[in-house]
């Protein structure tokens, strides 16, 4: 692992080194980020040594740890221009392996498990970051032990178990799930794979990033709609315009970064109304979108001050004007989006009706999964049952992935 310098805490700043399996500061339980040396790569990686290169994340090698990649052919995902706004682009995710962008963080994870010679994985999970733990686990020859609540949609489960994961239902919330991983993975010698709280799975999720830019000439846009639970991808490719930046791929210029939530819980989106550095815990949140049921992110005060640092904004929409969205993006550009990915272009006809983004700003929606993968929620949404999967809370600072 040459080629990383050090990891580096979010919080104090204290350095660490990766030649053994870290999770959080030891101090302050900050996140860690991975540095490496951009000023000596400046030298030799120039954006045109990718032409030719492997058409998936793993083509910006030398920005990511050094290992022999645990890939299953994800990232480099289309970013298709939009047949009914001038200058929108959706970068779909779908298409990555177990339907949604959770495959770049959880190929990081395990490349680097496997590469410390890790054996057993675990994780609590809503469901997207399971199924690709349990993909990747499977390629890699690991153990996945996960933790989800009984109701979580029938396409991750049946995924998890295909690829041979130990799978445990739990009769609660994700939060309960989290706590089951923290009290068994001493004893059962688990590695905690759970979001934030190692620092590999922002660096596969950074990906987007340079893939934004490099998509686009190497420019950045105007704007980008992010649908935000945890709020990993933001925040990694925030770090990846960062690491272009020193590595002279792009300048100083940086996209407004919006977080979009769902109505019923929206802690990012409240603490930026209120201008709060931190969010407070949602109670009781209700939301059909699984993916966006996270009440309080264990990095929410890195995508606050990111949306701050880039003229951003938070906001958030309501479960109806998403599964609008879904619908229409299906029949008017052919996606078929997750509720998650639905929620952008929910957020861009709103920021485009408040006059946030013009019809002359170039901006990426993220549709950050398969619609494939929730066939119940949508069709218990569009019968008006709204039966499965419950909308429920989820507990806890350890996000549900
Ligand atoms: C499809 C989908 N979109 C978005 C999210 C939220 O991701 P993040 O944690 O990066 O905010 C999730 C998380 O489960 C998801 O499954
Ligand atoms: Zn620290």
């Amino acid at each position: 692992m040459a080629r990383i310098a050090f990891l580096e805490c979010t919080k104090c700043g204290e350095h660490l080194g990766a030649d053994l399996p870290q999770t959080i500061c030891p101090k302050d339980g900050g996140i860690l980020y991975v540095r490496y040396d951009l000023a000596e790569l400046k030298k030799s990686f120039a954006a045109g040594s990718l032409f030719g290169r492997t058409p998936t994340m793993w083509r910006y090698a030398e920005v990511l740890p050094e290992a022999e990649p645990v890939s299953l052919g994800e990232g480099f995902t289309p970013m298709l221009p939009s047949r009914e706004h001038a200058n929108v682009y959706i970068k779909e995710e779908g298409l990555n392996p177990t339907g949604s962008f959770k495959a770049r963080g959880m190929s990081a994870a395990v490349t680097m498990a496997k590469s410390y010679g890790l054996k057993k994985l675990a994780a609590p999970s809503a469901g997207n970051a399971a199924s690709a733990l349990a993909a990747y686990a499977a390629a890699a020859g690991l153990e996945a032990h996960l933790f989800m609540p009984k109701d979580v949609p029938l396409a991750n489960r049946v995924e998890c178990e295909s690829y041979g994961a130990h799978v445990t239902l739990v009769d609660g919330l994700i939060s309960d799930c989290a706590r089951m991983v923290a009290e068994k993975k001493e004893s059962e010698g688990w590695f905690d794979v759970s979001t934030l709280k190692e620092p590999f799975r922002v660096e596969g999720k950074k990906t987007m990033g340079y893939e934004i830019a490099e998509q686009l000439g190497w420019r950045v846009p105007q704007g980008i709609i992010y649908p935000t639970g945890g709020g990993v991808g933001l925040i990694g490719m925030w770090k990846a315009f960062d690491e272009m930046e020193a590595l002279g791929w792009i300048g100083r210029e940086r996209p407004h970064m919006v977080a979009v939530q769902a109505a019923g819980c929206a802690p990012i989106a409240k603490a930026w109304d209120e201008g709060k550095p931190i969010s407070d815990f949602w109670e009781n949140a209700t939301t059909l979108v699984a993916g966006l049921r996270v009440p309080k992110a264990y990095g929410d005060f890195l995508v606050l001050d990111i949306l701050k640092k880039s003229g951003g904004v938070a906001l958030s929409v309501s479960d109806d004007e998403i599964m609008d969205a879904l619908r229409h993006w299906a029949r008017v550009e052919g996606i078929f989006a997750a509720p998650e990915g639905a929620a952008s272009l929910a957020a861009y006809r709103k920021l485009r009706a408040s006059g946030f983004f013009s019809t002359d700003d170039t901006v990426v929606l993220f549709n950050t999964g398969s619609g494939l993968k929730y066939l119940d929620v949508i069709e218990a949404a569009k019968s008006g049952t709204k039966s499965r999967p419950k909308a429920r809370q989820i507990g806890g600072i350890i996000g549900p992935y």
